[in-house]
């Protein structure tokens, strides 16, 4: 991959995994980021956590089809194409595959030669793409099916795949290995903190030149027409260094404002360790590294953009492949197979997930009665008898201390009839 810069990686690395089989689109994260980061004049616009509904949603609108068509007709004029191998044999590329197309950061070449300036492939959105966050919301494709007067199914939706399908899809800056907002900026005003894997744009330096704007495929910087100088999300980066000391008074890492305000509890975030060569170190306790690259339920988003997000997704259960391949790659239909039959770990680090504000550092299982089994079918039909336990997931805090302890089966309480009605 061609990335202006020379490779450096930092010590640890901002990441999350969002759960969107779980996301119920209140809307909770995005409030809360702006409620603290983006209630200024010239920031109105401004949603730095946002949900979109897929398929037709987007903020700005179809930021994603208009980057993938701009990649796709690089593509076609050099008579190249954006293929994935696969090849089961290889179990360093399986199940995810190895791109063989060009990123943003090759296809530029091609696209834009009369831009000579550009580095990177993107284009600008138009305000007024900005200008409904939340449209299409709910909105899923027309039913094929059989269906009555009001677009329902006559005979209902079973799995696998759902016919008329929407899900939400969690957005926030991916705080990318290789950023694509920080190879475009000209004046050098982006930079990735050694420490956390953070990016940031200097608000100092920035001259509102919008290259980054340009630039990033996910469309994650925001132009301030107040300041003339662009803002993007900024990872709550006083909580990741323990400085929120009202809701952390030893002065431990804490979940940004977004991943601890969700209601749904899809959101798990936090410091993985980074080798020398920028990948992930591994590091069984840890929730993040475990459900990546060890359960391998999660994938990142757009995947062949060639920016590496850190940000990483649970892909939806029901919606067709072909979508979704397009949208996380070729593991689609593994890490589908893995959720619907998860491992007993695995089941125990999903509870994890928003259990806590103090981020998780290492965690740890231990083994409770069966409680429930059923059958289920994976996406080649076969069928297997999923048993649960009522295992109990440990956290642990940064400096070793339990921070969050919960079982696999919910503990719920019966009210009296006597306090039925009364809160
Ligand atoms: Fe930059 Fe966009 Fe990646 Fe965020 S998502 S680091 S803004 S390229
Ligand atoms: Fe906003 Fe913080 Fe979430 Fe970024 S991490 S979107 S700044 S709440
Ligand atoms: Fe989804 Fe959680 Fe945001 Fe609600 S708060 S929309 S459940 S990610
Ligand atoms: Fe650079 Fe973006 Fe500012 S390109 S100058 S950080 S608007």
């Amino acid at each position: 991959m061609d990335y202006p810069y020379e490779a450096k990686y930092p010590a640890l690395q901002f990441a999350a995994i969002f759960n969107t089989n779980r996301c119920i689109g209140c809307h909770t994260c995005s409030m809360a980021c702006k409620s603290t980061w983006t209630f200024s004049d010239g920031q109105e616009y401004m949603w730095w956590n946002n949900i979109e509904t897929k398929p037709y949603g987007g903020y700005p609108q179809f930021w994603d089809m208009k980057i993938l068509k701009l990649l796709d007709s690089a593509h076609v004029s050099q008579e190249k194409e954006m293929t994935w191998n696969t090849d089961k044999k290889d179990v360093k590329k399986a199940p995810y595959g190895q791109y063989d197309g060009m990123t943003i950061f090759e296809a530029v070449q091609h696209e834009k030669p009369e831009e000579g300036q550009s580095r990177v492939l993107g284009y600008l959105p138009q305000d007024h793409e900005w200008s409904k966050p939340n449209i299409h919301e709910d909105a899923s494709p027309i039913n094929t099916k059989e269906h009555d007067a009001m677009g329902f199914a006559k005979e209902g939706v079973k799995l696998p795949v759902h016919d008329s399908f929407f899900f939400y899809l969690q957005r926030i800056c991916n705080h990318c290995q290789y950023p694509a907002c920080l190879a475009a900026c000209p004046r050098k005003a982006i930079y990735k903190r050694p420490e956390d894997g953070v990016v940031l744009i200097d608000q100092e330096r920035c001259r509102g030149y919008r290259k980054c704007n340009e630039a990033c495929p996910y469309k994650k910087p925001m132009y301030n027409g107040k300041t003339k100088a662009s803002e993007k999300c900024i990872a709550c980066y006083p909580r990741l260094e323990g400085k929120d000391n009202i809701i952390s008074p030893e002065g431990v890492p804490v979940e940004t404002r977004c991943m601890s305000a969700c209601v749904g509890k899809i959101r798990l975030q936090g410091l993985v360790k980074l080798d020398s060569n920028g990948l992930w170190e591994k590091d069984s306790s840890n929730p993040l590294y475990a459900l990546i690259h060890e359960e391998k339920i999660a994938l990142p988003l757009y995947p062949q953009f060639g920016t590496e997000p850190n940000m990483y997704y649970i892909p939806p259960r029901w919606a067709p492949r072909n979508y979704l391949m397009q949208m996380f790659g070729p593991g689609v239909q593994q890490s589908i197979d893995n959720y619907t039959y998860p491992t007993r770990r695995t089941l125990a680090i999903l509870q994890l997930f928003r259990a806590q504000r103090e981020i998780i550092y290492k965690f740890e299982t231990k083994e409770g009665p069966k409680i429930y089994e059923r059958e289920v079918t994976l996406s080649d039909g076969t069928k297997k008898m999923l048993e649960v336990f009522d295992d109990t997931a440990i956290g642990y805090n940064k400096n070793g201390k339990e921070c969050v302890r919960v079982t696999v089966q919910e503990p719920a309480f019966e009210r009296s009839a006597k306090f039925l009605n009364s809160i």
